[in-house]
């Protein structure tokens, strides 16, 4: 069967059909791969069965270098960039919220590859556009945040592990990159409780900005929402989308694999 990459929405996401993943993949099928995530931002393979760790990583070293990348899981044993996601109770669910992955950290991953074990009526993700969240900015907004930088605190995950909430991880981005591939514009902000400061302005003025750029990101013409099925490989571009964990699955099991790999300082 020849592979087929079909669109989910009109703004992100695209279903890959006739593909294998456990399988090699040929330079051409992975350049093919290559370029729809870059279009795509988040691509889907359903029905990959039985996709065990190993296969994961192999899949994953083509995108990139993993990274030993989880305080949302455990490292399965002889699988130290492998985590194992598994329920959290929603009241300390940090994901459970538009984010992007590690902003607080000076080189945010660029990748992450989720495969679905176990799924429970409900837990889907949904991630959102930020190329077309810059793009729909007024002229007047995108000069005025031109240059601008973002104070990022780890707050959710310390608050979730219970960190010392006085040496959190923090880093500064601009809050306008630009994708290290494709060389176009992304918004890149985040929870409130996260990207907390632009700098060089007050909390009273950065404040409402940043509220407004956040909200502004997600409304529902911006995202995609993926229905998890048994099976499911899913991959997405942390340095273009942010991503949201719905939590609605009570006390059901919900079991996935994730790998991470290692991203460029955005710029
Ligand atoms: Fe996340």
């Amino acid at each position: 069967m020849s592979m087929k990459v079909i669109p989910l929405t009109g703004s992100i996401g695209a279903s890959v059909q006739g593909i294998d993943l456990k399988r090699p993949i040929d330079p051409t099928t992975f350049e093919e791969l290559h370029r729809a995530f870059l279009k795509h931002q988040v691509l889907v393979y359903r029905g990959q069965d039985l996709f065990e760790p190993k296969d994961l990583l192999e899949f994953s070293k083509l995108w990139g270098k993993p990274v030993a990348a989880s305080s949302l899981g455990n490292y399965l044993p002889g699988f130290p960039e492998i985590t194992h996601i598994t329920k959290v109770p929603k009241e300390t669910a940090s994901t459970e919220a538009w984010h992007y992955d590690s902003p607080y950290t000076p080189i945010p991953p660029k990748i992450s590859i989720l495969s679905a074990l176990t799924v429970p009526n409900g837990g889907d993700t949904m991630w959102c556009n930020q190329y077309q969240s810059y793009d729909r900015l007024s002229p007047a907004m995108r000069k005025m945040l031109e240059g601008l930088r973002v104070k990022f605190v780890a707050l959710r995950l310390g608050r979730m592990m219970g960190a010392d909430l006085n040496s959190l991880p923090t880093a500064v981005h601009p809050i306008v990159r630009t994708h290290p591939e494709t060389g176009k514009k992304v918004l890149y902000v985040g929870h409130p409780e996260t990207a907390q400061q632009i700098e060089g302005m007050t909390k009273e003025e950065s404040r409402p900005l940043l509220d407004f750029l956040y909200a502004h990101s997600t409304s529902p013409d911006n995202f995609y929402r993926h229905m998890w099925q048994v099976g499911d490989v899913v991959m997405w571009d942390n340095r273009c989308t942010m991503h949201y964990a719905v939590h609605d699955y009570g006390e059901q099991e919900r079991v996935l694999l994730r790998s991470t790999m290692e991203g460029e300082v955005p710029a």
